[in-house]
């Protein structure tokens, strides 16, 4: 691990001067970046967007000069800033097969800004470009404020998001094993949570509150739209909608019902190229877990004791308290 402007990164999947790069990274309009937090919905968010380009693709061929077929089936407004003329990714040419093969993995079609696994040249990725981030706001490049890139942001409620991680820290390999959700408790609330993971992948981390607040306190400067993972759990098919109207994608509703099938958390766990399962041996130890793990809103009231909920609440409390952010912490 190496620490870098304030945070730890793997020495094996990055270097300084790619993270500096990313500072100068040339961002397009018709870029998509999806960014969360650890444990957020990201795998789930990714695979929406991706089966939006798709449909939209195949939307896009079939009613070519139909126009009356499309309107028809457009049901509700587009959300502000995001209209299909600014989106200048969504005509047909250039959404069908644009970022990857569909035969890809989900982390190819919608790779990893910071870490580029491959080392392909983002450069040359056609239009539109989707990318997944886990990395703090003020570690984006610097042009996302400046076009008009899109910018979907999903959290989750952080004691989900924690209890998340620590099964999670039970997978994969080059991981520290969290000893306990008390231990990971402490560094959780502490923002230390890259420094007890030695990481083969993705992992960037220092707190979910600062995660949060960096990228929801620059909302208005950016394309920017704010889902949680709970109303995700609530109305999938309402945040299928959202994200596509966001997009300035106009969708059939048989696709939009497509789209919600293929997104349930069953559908997702057999899918492989969306579970995450592709990823090799040597990273995932498939007999402990898997990435798909329960999928719901309150699994945290399993885990933690009620002191350790309290201590949780207290600085949650503290540390939120001046934000206009409301988490949905359990269903029942
Ligand atoms: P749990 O460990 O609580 O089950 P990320 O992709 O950011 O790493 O987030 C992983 C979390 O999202 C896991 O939570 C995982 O089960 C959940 N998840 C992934 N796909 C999902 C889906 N289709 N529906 C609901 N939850 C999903």
């Amino acid at each position: 691990m190496f620490q870098y402007k304030g945070y730890n990164f793997p020495k094996n999947t990055v270097t300084p001067e790619y993270i500096d790069s990313l500072e100068d990274f040339e961002i397009r309009d018709s870029d998509v970046f999806l960014v969360t937090y650890l444990k957020s919905g990201t795998v789930w968010t990714q695979q929406i967007i991706i089966l939006i380009h798709e449909e939209e693709g195949c939307n896009a061929a079939e009613s070519q000069g139909s126009n009356a077929a499309r309107s028809e089936s457009y049901n509700a407004t587009q959300s502000e800033g995001s209209n299909a003329a600014e989106s200048e990714g969504s005509n047909a040419a250039e959404s069908e097969g644009s970022n990857a093969a569909e035969s890809d993995t989900n982390m190819k079609r919608m790779p990893w800004l910071e870490y580029n696994l491959e080392g392909k040249d983002y450069n040359m990725r056609p239009s539109p470009r989707l990318f997944t981030s886990h990395l703090t706001y003020n570690l984006m490049p610097k042009m996302l404020k400046e076009k008009k890139a899109k910018v979907i942001y999903v959290a989750r409620n952080p004691k989900d998001a924690m209890v998340s991680l620590f099964h999670f820290s039970k997978i994969l390999t080059y991981m520290e094993t969290a000893k306990n959700i008390g231990d990971l408790m402490e560094k959780y609330l502490s923002g230390q949570v890259a420094r007890i993971l030695i990481l083969f992948l993705t992992v960037v981390a220092g707190s979910w509150f600062d995660h949060v607040r960096g990228w929801y306190s620059h909302r208005e400067q950016l394309n920017f739209l704010f889902l949680t993972y709970e109303e995700m759990i609530k109305d999938l098919r309402g945040a299928v909608l959202k994200m596509c109207h966001f997009l300035g994608k106009r969708l059939q509703d048989s696709a939009i019902d497509r789209i919600v099938e293929k997104a349930t958390f069953k559908n997702m766990k057999n899918n492989p190229k969306a579970n995450y399962e592709f990823l090799p041996e040597k990273a995932i130890l498939k007999d402990n877990g898997k990435f798909l793990r329960k999928g719901t809103v309150g699994d945290w009231k399993n885990t933690l004791t009620v002191a350790q909920s309290e201590q949780f609440d207290e600085v949650y409390w503290q540390r939120m308290k001046d934000l206009p952010l409301k988490f949905v912490w359990d269903l029942n």
